[in-house]
């Protein structure tokens, strides 16, 4: 059954969860007294629907409903899950809660993604006090999976349970902070670095672009995959972690921070910063400036994804779950009518499979096709086991055309047909689509190889037969248009 999310203060993170619910089949209902928070959800919306749902390589259940609701009390009514994301002062998070629980009562967790307040400062006075936690999420909320959950003291085991189910449900990597602390544990690394980054500027040791570029094109790589611990292990040297602490712990006495101190937040600092933003930035809007973070998450994610690497490995558990519920068949004999094409593909289009054209680049149809041949090959069981055994299919030949543009976000579907097959051959048959609409074609003539002579050789007695199986299956449909053809040019 659809799950419904009620998101609260529906503003930069609240648009982001709203996204990111919406994207992953739940329904939404959205409270905010801004008139335009309905434009500004729908923008957040039109950048997570390019960027979010091609991230993984299996395709998001169908999106859910968005409402719009007059009250807070509408909003909440009957719903799985509350994000609170109104704006950060104690006293309106407190009355919004005061208001929310009045109909939920204790059973409905209060995800609040408070970047600073403490659970038990959340909870003060509450009538359930155990269902409000912490749920901080990072910006775009539709993309970056890490979630801070804190829970208050009152909250128990089952719900803490209940919500990193539903946070994981969602793809994000909720993690489970057991000791409260103001700002939590990310937040205090950027304020560390946010007010040495303030001095440097302020005493005009570097602009605010040579702080991004000290950021961007060297430490800030290394967290993204390794973090802060595991990177300074490696720079330790084959002795690891103690040589590194060895090395530099004496650093620690020596003036390398400005530690608590503050510089005095002036009229003429807040101009030095802002001003030196515009000179580096100015020339983007904030929506171009979202867009080029988005492509670049999206890219550096799939990189980490392929290496089952930091927030990619989280990517690949997600997927998992993802196929549980896909029109994806695992296997050949579940496949029950042979005559049919088989899909072999249902996924988004990737951002990172775009161009400059805006639209899905030629060499990712090959790649899409690629993958549908694998799938195909998987299923009669050419598997990884097979081919470590010693027999695989290579490509001979293909044969690509492309009839319409697709993208980014658009789920394409990839249906497979065995033109014939048996013995050393395999001649396939793609079609992509996006619902109706046929994007491209693709036909592909592989032969079955002995991996060791690296000659072709006739597929393995179950290879060919579940081959056969749909070869034979299918023989009656008719040939399809564009099928044996060779390159026209018009006229
Ligand atoms: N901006 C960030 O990078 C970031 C990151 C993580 C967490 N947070 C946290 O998320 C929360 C929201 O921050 P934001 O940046 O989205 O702020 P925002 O100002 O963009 O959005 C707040 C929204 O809440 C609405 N609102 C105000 N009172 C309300 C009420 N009584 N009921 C319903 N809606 C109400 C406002 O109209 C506004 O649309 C804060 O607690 C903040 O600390 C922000």
């Amino acid at each position: 059954m659809t799950k419904t999310a009620a998101i609260i203060g529906g503003g930069v993170i609240g648009g982001g969860w709203a996204a990111r619910f919406l994207l992953n089949g739940w329904d939404v209902r959205v409270s905010d007294p801004d008139p335009e928070a309905e434009r500004k959800i729908a923008a957040v919306l039109d950048n997570a629907r390019r960027s979010y749902p091609g991230l993984s390589d299996a395709a998001l259940p169908a999106e859910g409903t968005l409402t719009f609701c007059d009250s807070i009390e509408d909003a909440v009514e009957g719903v799985d899950w509350v994000q609170e994301s109104v704006p950060e002062r104690l006293q309106i998070k407190l009355d919004v809660y005061g208001r929310i629980q009045a109909v939920t009562g204790g059973d409905v967790i209060i995800g609040s993604s408070t970047s600073g307040f403490k659970p038990s400062e959340l909870a003060e006075g509450a009538a359930h006090p155990g269902a409000i936690m912490v749920c901080h999420p990072f910006n775009p909320v539709y993309l970056l999976p890490l979630v801070e959950l804190v829970p208050s003291e009152a909250a128990g085991a089952d719900l803490i349970g209940r919500a990193k189910e539903v946070l994981t449900g969602l793809g994000m990597y909720p993690l489970h902070i057991r000791k409260e602390i103001d700002a939590h544990v990310a937040d205090r690394f950027l304020e560390a670095v946010w007010r040495e980054a303030l001095w440097l500027v302020r005493d005009g040791v570097a602009t605010t672009e040579e702080i991004d570029n000290a950021i961007r094109y060297g430490f800030g790589i290394r967290w993204a995959q390794m973090g802060l611990f595991e990177t300074y292990r490696v720079a330790g040297g084959e002795a690891g972690m103690r040589h590194f602490m060895a090395q530099f712990g004496p650093a620690l006495k020596w003036p390398w921070t400005r530690l608590m101190d503050v510089p005095e937040f002036t009229d003429e600092l807040v101009d030095l910063i802002a001003d030196q933003s515009d000179a580096q930035s100015g020339h983007h809007s904030i929506r171009d400036l979202e867009r080029i973070r988005d492509n670049n998450l999206v890219a550096m994610m799939r990189a980490l994804k392929a290496q089952d690497q930091g927030a990619g490995a989280l990517l690949n558990a997600h997927e998992e779950q993802l196929r549980a519920g896909t029109v994806l068949a695992a296997r050949a004999e579940d496949i029950e009518d042979a005559a049919q094409p088989v899909v072999t593909i249902h996924r988004a289009v990737p951002l990172d499979w775009t161009d400059y054209n805006g639209h899905m680049n030629e060499a990712r149809y090959l790649d899409a096709f690629g993958m549908a041949t694998d799938r195909f090959m998987e299923l009669i069981g050419c598997d990884a086991a097979y081919i470590e055994a010693g027999g695989s299919y290579f490509t001979a030949e293909t044969h690509i055309r492309h009839i319409d543009e697709v993208h980014a976000g658009a789920v394409i579907t990839v249906r497979t047909r065995v033109l014939a097959g048996g013995g050393k051959k395999m001649h396939l048959w793609h079609e992509m689509s996006e619902g109706e609409r046929l994007l491209a074609t693709g036909e592909h003539f592989l032969l079955h190889v002995d991996l060791a002579t690296r000659r072709s050789a006739p597929a393995g007695p179950a290879v060919d037969a579940a081959l056969r199986r749909f070869a034979d299956a299918q023989a009656g449909l008719p040939l399809p248009e564009g099928a044996g053809a060779s390159i026209r040019s018009p006229g």
